[in-house]
């Protein structure tokens, strides 16, 4: 079992790196979106905490997915911003996340002041869960706490090898999340049904041959439904699919997965360019998949009316045009009519769910997209792994 933050006695004055995940949405301007801050939210009580602990709390996080290298479009400043605000404290933003960079601002701190670090994914060595990296920086630290659910699935140095050098204990909203989605995980519904659209392809693919034991049904749209629909012969002419995973997603494939039989299609991807609704048979080789269509939808709303639960994860079309929201927005009118036990969760979906004012539909939404799923499909997820290995007191 892992430890958990409210077991630690004494807090007061202790340097604490706190690993969050505030992975923020953008907009078309590539500006990190000021409406999406559930993630932020989430995170309030584990920061609040430590800040009345008189702790020096020193934040380690990320936004997309840089790869190792430096991009000014995911710098942290404004994350900071936003930080500030909801604390009501200024919340310093470090420009740099190396330990010998960061070292003399942390003597610096003072009780109850918060740090941001600069994003850590612009370190390679934060994919490679580098232990020279994770070592260096915990010389810096007394305590480390992980409330970052959403990103427990990636073997990240901030997640896991850090865990190695410093007494470990897990946030408030992390181990909430782990309990709302146990009740999931030991349960058995009939009529369960899981809706599933969106990006990250790669990561929602490979857990669908394990929630697919869980689930009666399994609706799809989005770069998914793609795939499904290419790898089953049918032209989807130029939309957006996995190439690499062809093979696995025929492999996987199964009666219970329903992909659609029409689509509202474009020659581009833009606001002005002209959309119809073709079935999906009669696509053209140049036509681009940008939302599910109403026999789909009508489809999709029988299986809703009658299920008793529904798991809820990505857009089921290009919602980032707003005429490309409409199924999905029936989509979530369709389940807030349901009686059934609602779950949706990820990063696109709940900045959908924000922006529509819909948060409500559902009775729980977990900040974690691929990491949800990936839980309740019954993997041990590696942080929390990392985490249960930590005897450091
Ligand atoms: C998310 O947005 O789901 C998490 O922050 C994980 O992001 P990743 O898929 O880029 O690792």
């Amino acid at each position: 079992m892992y430890k958990k933050l409210e077991s630690i006695v004494n807090l007061k004055s202790k340097k604490v790196l706190l690993k969050l995940d505030l992975n923020l949405s953008f907009l078309k301007n590539g500006q990190v979106d000021p409406e999406n801050t559930f993630r932020i939210e989430s995170s309030l009580k584990t920061i609040k905490y430590l800040i009345s602990k008189k702790s020096k709390t020193v934040i380690i996080s990320y936004i997309g997915r840089p790869d190792g290298k430096y991009d000014a479009k995911y710098k942290m400043d404004k994350v900071a911003n936003v930080l500030s605000k909801y604390l009501n404290k200024k919340v310093k933003k470090l420009d740099s996340a190396m330990p010998k960079d960061i070292s003399k601002d942390i003597e610096k701190m003072k009780e109850g002041e918060v740090i941001l670090l600069e994003n850590i994914r612009f370190y390679k060595e934060e994919m490679t869960n580098d232990n020279k990296m994770a070592s260096d920086l915990a010389k810096l630290f007394d305590l480390y706490v992980n409330d970052a659910f959403s990103n427990a699935h990636r073997e990240h140095m901030s997640a896991c090898a850090i865990t190695k050098y410093l007494p470990s204990y897990m946030g408030f909203r992390f181990d909430y999340e782990i309990k709302e989605l146990n009740k999931v995980l030991n349960s058995k519904f009939k009529n369960a049904i899981l809706i599933m659209g969106g990006a990250k392809a790669d990561t929602k693919l490979p857990v669908i041959s394990k929630l697919i034991n869980k689930f009666d049904r399994v609706l799809l749209g989005g770069v998914i439904a793609n795939n499904f629909l290419y790898s089953r012969g049918v032209n989807i002419g130029k939309s957006i699919f996995e190439v690499k995973l062809i093979d696995a997603t025929r492999k996987m494939d199964s009666k219970k997965i329903i992909a659609p039989i029409d689509v509202v299609v474009s020659k581009n991807i833009n606001e002005k360019s002209r959309s119809e609704i073709k079935d999906m048979q009669k696509l053209q080789n140049d036509d681009i998949i940008l939302d599910i269509g109403p026999k789909t939808m009508k489809i999709y709303s029988d299986y809703i009316k009658r299920a008793k639960f529904i798991l809820w994860n990505g857009p089921m079309g290009y919602f980032e045009i707003k005429k490309y929201r409409h199924a999905t927005e029936t989509m979530i009118k369709e389940i807030k009519k349901s009686k059934s036990l609602r779950y949706s969760g990820g990063g696109e979906t709940v900045g959908l769910l924000n922006e529509l004012k819909m948060k409500n539909t559902f009775d729980f939404i977990s900040t974690g997209g691929g990491a949800m799923l990936e839980f309740l499909s019954g993997k041990k997820l590696p942080a929390i792994t990392y985490l249960e290995k930590n005897k450091l007191k």
